[in-house]
């Protein structure tokens, strides 16, 4: 009788696992909506006022920059994050092989030059040495990833920028909160980047920040995606300070990209009241995850550097697959883990050079995306080509799916020979 469900054995669990969702259940979320609601506040922004000035003003103190701009999704923080750096056609940009695409997508529509970079094997960051490797004269920025709520190598990259005088975006939409040598990734580039959409774990559903303590590029971005309210000088209610910009007082740059009040409701609340306990919770779950596959030969659980004090939100458990060594493909054995009931997958983010928007396929203007010529990035397609998805488990509500997660992990490690080849 064969002992694993894919070759027709019972299976672990009778039921399979629902899909895991973020985030969990609040009934101090539903309050807080209720009572804003109640309370005739508006649907529609205006300017920094209200909930919005004041999840912006949180958002800012808690990751340690002087200003913060709500945006209605991550990919738009991006956007206004560029257009502030005034990023223009022709500039190249510098971003890893290996991303969300809306790290880089964005720039596409500023006609920037997307310039992809290898990655580093074992965390799917930017690789240093490949970053300086590919500083041209035309080099003007660097926009780099913390995957899966590891930072990046921060003092290179910051010494890599410093030497060649190039702007830094971080995205840290996965690592918000993240502590590399005791600060804070988001704090070492010029502009920080955030989803606060999806199943980040601070989620309005939709929405996203930017971050600086660089005032003038803050009310750049405000510029790019405010009008009225906003776009106004700061002696006539605005938040502009640069008499330069007063002609734009109506318009700004004519773009909307603001956040829904009541996604920042949402967000202000996880902040003030369930943010430090989910990241508690959250690594408390995963290092236990991560102790507990470390003996199964050809599994590789995350990578955490020494450097690395917090991974933060850390939103993604991505061990990886020696397929090789196994002698399995990644799909039999994801296939395998699924037939016993639990909620696993393949990692779903291809190297951006496998995507159609990075190999020409023309903008809705017909212009063709602007990207050097892509060439072979080993390690990014090695990375990308054994990760497996797990949920980020978090705390006890969690505990029971975790303990089953590794049982059937452990089960199918048993009995590798009866996975049909
Ligand atoms: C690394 C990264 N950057 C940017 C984004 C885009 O954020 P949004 O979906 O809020 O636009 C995401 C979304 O998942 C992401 O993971």
């Amino acid at each position: 009788m064969p002992h694993l469900a894919i070759a027709g054995g019972p299976p672990l669990l009778p039921q399979p696992q629902p899909r895991w969702r973020w985030p969990p259940p609040d009934d101090g979320t539903h309050h807080a909506i209720a009572s804003y609601l109640a309370a005739h506040g508006p649907l529609s922004p205006r300017g920094a006022e209200g909930i919005i000035g004041e999840c912006e003003v949180a958002l800012a103190t808690r990751f340690g920059c002087t200003h913060a701009l709500l945006c209605a999704s991550g990919t738009m923080a991006l956007y206004s994050a560029f257009a502030a750096l005034g990023i223009a056609p022709g500039d190249e940009v510098l971003c890893p092989a290996i991303t969300f695409h809306a790290t880089a997508t964005p720039l596409l529509h500023l006609g920037a030059r997307v310039v992809l970079v290898d990655v580093e094997p074992d965390t799917g960051n930017i690789d240093p040495a490949a970053l300086a490797a590919a500083i041209t004269p035309r080099t003007v920025a660097v926009v780099t990833n913390a995957m899966w709520g590891h930072p990046v190598e921060q003092e290179a990259v910051r010494a890599c920028c410093d030497r060649h005088r190039l702007a830094w975006v971080e995205d840290v939409s996965h690592a918000h909160g993240a502590i590399w040598h005791g600060r804070q990734v988001g704090t070492w580039g010029d502009i920080c980047c955030m989803s606060l959409g999806a199943e980040k774990m601070l989620t309005g559903g939709l929405g996203g920040a930017l971050l600086t303590s660089r005032r003038d590029l803050y009310e750049r971005a405000v510029l790019v995606g405010n009008y009225l309210f906003r776009s106004r000088q700061r002696t006539d209610g605005g938040d502009i300070s640069d008499p330069r910009f007063a002609p734009l007082a109506r318009t700004g740059y004519g773009l909307k990209l603001s956040c829904h009040p009541l996604a920042a409701v949402v967000i202000r609340h996880q902040l003030t009241h369930h943010f430090e306990t989910w990241i508690a919770e959250r690594h408390a779950s995963l290092q236990a995850l991560r102790r507990d596959l470390a003996d199964l030969p050809g599994l590789q659980p995350p990578t955490i550097r020494a450097g690395v004090e917090s991974m933060g939100a850390w939103y993604g458990f991505k061990p990886w697959i020696d397929s090789q060594s196994l002698g399995l493909s990644r799909q039999r054995i994801v296939a395998a883990l699924q037939a016993e009931g639990i909620d696993i997958d393949v990692a779903s983010s291809p190297p951006l050079h496998h995507l159609a928007l990075f190999n020409g396929f023309p903008l809705p203007n017909g212009r063709t995306p602007q990207t050097a010529p892509l060439g072979s990035f080993p390690a990014a397609e090695r990375y990308a080509s054994g990760l497996l998805s797990v949920p980020t488990y978090t705390g006890a509500r969690d505990e029971q799916r975790r303990r089953e997660l590794v049982a059937a992990f452990r089960k199918v490690w048993e009995h590798l020979d009866e996975i049909p080849r």
